[in-house]
């Protein structure tokens, strides 16, 4: 049992404030939806929690399971069992796909798997993703589609096993299939009871197919309502209106 907690996070990007005291907990096994307006700093908060340079955190406190999180490197942040997936979105000629979770399961796991023990446990995971073989070959995010970076995302969910996965599913690429693709690994990793897991986005549409546990609505740098699945029922109907109006 695993608890995240970010508590009255201030948040500044190039000495303007961003985010204005967030708090939220979340626990292995517990699926959370955070959503809100562009530009209300929902991507601010998962790059503060990455550990990005750009993103100052001026006061606050992120916690996992007690150890403070701001204090540790990004790479600590991966060992100590964060999962953030907007971390590595650059391409990257000449690595593979393959090689790049190889090296993720390493720095995550502390050692490096055994070569064919690692192709078996790829090979499961894409199979059970439905990725076929000729992906793992690939050019790290070079061309892919958003089906194919979300099947990417989940397959690493899959091999690090994370207490906490933050997915920031930025507005782009999300087709039908990338919602699918994110919608069943979420399930699924929510019925695993293992991982907790925030997903960040501005579509309701995503939460048709994903039933997350808690619903926080995120407006101004902050969160301003909480709730259960019916209130992404209610953003769906009404929009973010009301709550841009009250953080203006
Ligand atoms: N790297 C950055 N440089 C400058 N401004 C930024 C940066 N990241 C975020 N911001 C600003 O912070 C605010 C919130 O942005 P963001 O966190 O991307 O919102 P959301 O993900 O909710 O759409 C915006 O006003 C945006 O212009
Ligand atoms: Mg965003």
């Amino acid at each position: 049992m695993s608890t995240l907690e970010i508590r009255d996070l201030h948040v500044a990007v190039e000495d303007k404030e961003i985010l204005r005291g967030v708090n939220l907990t979340v626990r292995s096994g517990e699926t959370h939806a955070l959503m809100g307006p562009n530009g209300s700093g929902k991507s601010t908060l998962a790059y503060a929690i990455a550990g990005h340079p750009k993103y100052t955190i001026t006061s606050g406190a992120v916690t996992l399971d007690g150890e403070d999180v701001l204090s540790l490197t990004v790479d600590e942040r991966a060992r100590a069992g964060l999962f953030l997936a907007m971390q590595y979105p650059v391409e990257v000629p000449g690595v593979s796909v393959s090689n790049f979770l190889r090296s993720a399961v390493t720095a995550v796991r502390g050692e490096a798997p055994k070569l064919r023990a690692f192709t078996k446990e790829l090979k499961q995971g894409m199979d059970a993703l439905s990725i076929d073989a000729s992906f793992a070959q690939r050019n790290l995010n070079e061309g892919f589609s958003g089906g194919e970076k979300k099947r990417h995302e989940i397959l690493q969910l899959e091999l690090l096993k994370p207490k906490i996965a933050i997915l920031d599913e930025t507005d782009s690429g999300l087709d039908v299939d990338a919602l699918r693709v994110v919608s069943e690994g979420v399930n699924r990793f929510g019925a695993g009871g293992e991982t907790g897991v925030l997903l960040i986005t501005h579509y309701t549409r995503i939460l048709r197919y994903v039933k997350p546990d808690f619903v926080h609505v995120f407006a101004g740098g902050r969160v301003v309502e909480e709730g259960g699945p019916e209130l992404a029922d209610k953003l769906e109907a009404e929009g973010y209106e009301r709550y841009t109006k009250a953080s203006a």
